[in-house]
């Protein structure tokens, strides 16, 4: 049923599985809850999620709990061959490998999309996108989902506000727990990890470009400062969701946390590596590659490889592959920059990104198994629902446990004196 890479790469996945289970006390004690009650019992779970080795942790989760489960990858290079066939070995449906054509990317999700889900689970909304497009048959089988990332909430926002969005979905990205573990403290790891892999090269003392200073951004910079780097920040005035900072409060926060902060056509200049993290198309544009030094590195970790203006680089004439996930672009007039993992999320793309830390995607994945059966035990109406507090304040009390801290909740007095209005009582 499955279709992975090479399935004789099962045994060494099987050993990755195990070192990630071992790293995930949450979705431990959710599996062995699952295991007894079997909350998703008989239902089947179509997910499109970056597939290694802490994805299948969650997707042995959902099994346990007694769903029949079906994955795709929801990015053509962020396959880990051998989980894949791991999993696909232990029983889950797997339609993934890294280095996908478009076709097939599209094709896989399609098989995921033949398991006639009864909920979905997506990380981009790519195959919530699918469904309402093209398998719209499978509509009324269908009882909601979950999206994991910025990207896939902003897409599903824009579905509801058009009235297109036919079922609920829980926006677990936007749970406080899951901006500040996954996409803070995660990428600000993981996105570095990557680009140090790919590259080899020392960070300390370089001027790094971060393009973004949102959740994302605002780890990744705190953590190239921590590695002795020199930071800009690149923003814009306007403000992308309503009800949120804009472009000029992050700027003006990343400007008071010490970091130079500037345009980016100014950044362009005195950049030795670029990194973006938007969710926006071209924040790196043609007008702002023109501008750079030679030897300008350029990185990505939103979500989609739209955020760095490739195909202005494809044009220029002579690419090279350095090695795998770096190449070589040299400009006319004789510059040359460099891409990362084809403009694709360079903390995820295979063999040189790993993804988050498995502690951080135990607790992401913690709110995705609790959101779902939540989910699954609640008539929701169709459109995009917040994580419930209850599950958003567990996880990061669970974080916590998982760590040996455990704090005291407030007495009654306590309670009495925030909840009065008396004057100093
Ligand atoms: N790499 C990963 O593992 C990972 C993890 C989580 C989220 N993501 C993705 O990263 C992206 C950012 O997520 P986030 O949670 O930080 O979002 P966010 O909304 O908190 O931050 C985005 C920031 O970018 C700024 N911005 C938007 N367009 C810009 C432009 N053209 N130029 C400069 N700044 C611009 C916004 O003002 C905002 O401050 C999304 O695509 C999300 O899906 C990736």
């Amino acid at each position: 049923m499955s279709k992975v890479k090479d399935p004789k790469l099962a045994g060494n996945g099987e050993k990755e599985l195990d070192w990630a289970r071992g790293r995930m006390p949450m979705l431990a004690s959710i599996r062995a809850r699952f295991e007894k009650e079997k909350p998703l019992k008989g239902l089947s779970i179509g997910t499109c999620l970056h597939l290694e080795k802490k994805t299948g942790v969650l997707l042995e989760t959902l099994k346990a709990g007694g769903a029949n489960v079906f994955a795709a990858s929801c990015n053509p290079l962020t396959t880990d061959d051998s989980v894949a066939a791991a999993l696909a070995k232990n029983g889950i449906n797997v339609f993934a490998w890294a280095g996908q054509s478009n076709e097939e990317y599209y094709a896989n999700i399609n098989s995921v999309l033949d398991g006639k889900p009864n909920a979905v689970i997506d990380d981009g909304c790519d195959q919530i996108f699918a469904l309402h497009k093209n398998r719209r048959e499978l509509l009324p089988n269908i009882r909601g989902g979950c999206e994991e990332t910025t990207t896939g909430i902003t897409r599903l926002k824009a579905m509801e506000k058009d009235g297109k969005l036919e079922f609920p979905v829980i926006a677990v990205n936007n749970a406080y727990s899951k901006y500040l573990f996954d996409n803070r403290f995660g990428t600000g790891q993981s996105t570095l990890d990557g680009i140090m892999r790919a590259t080899n090269v020392l960070l300390a003392g370089k001027t790094v470009v971060v393009v973004g200073f949102g959740w994302c951004g605002r780890g990744i910079a705190d953590r190239l400062r921590g590695l002795g780097a020199n930071v800009v920040v690149v923003e814009i005035s306007d403000r992308i969701r309503k009800g949120e900072p804009s472009g000029l409060h992050k700027a003006l926060e990343a400007l008071y946390s010490g970091y130079r902060v500037m345009d980016i056509s100014s950044a362009a200049k005195v950049g030795d590596v670029f990194i973006t993290a938007t969710g926006c198309r071209n924040a790196i544009g043609s007008e702002h590659l023109k501008l750079m030094k030679s030897g300008a590195i350029l990185a990505n970790s939103g979500h989609f490889d739209n955020e760095i203006d490739k195909e202005y680089l494809a044009g220029q004439g002579k690419r090279r592959e350095i090695k795998t996930n770096l190449e070589e672009f040299v400009m006319k007039d004789g510059r040359k920059l460099y891409l990362l993992s084809e403009g694709r999320l360079v903390n995820l793309s295979q063999p040189t990104g790993q993804g988050h830390p498995i502690e951080i995607m135990d607790g992401s994945f913690a709110i995705q198994a609790l959101s779902l059966e939540y989910l699954l035990k609640n008539k929701l109406k169709h459109g995009v629902h917040d994580v419930p507090l209850e599950i958003d304040d567990k996880v990061a009390g669970m974080a916590l446990e998982s760590n040996g801290i455990r704090l005291p909740s407030l007495t009654k007095e306590q309670l009495d004196y925030l909840s009065s209005w008396e004057e100093g009582t």
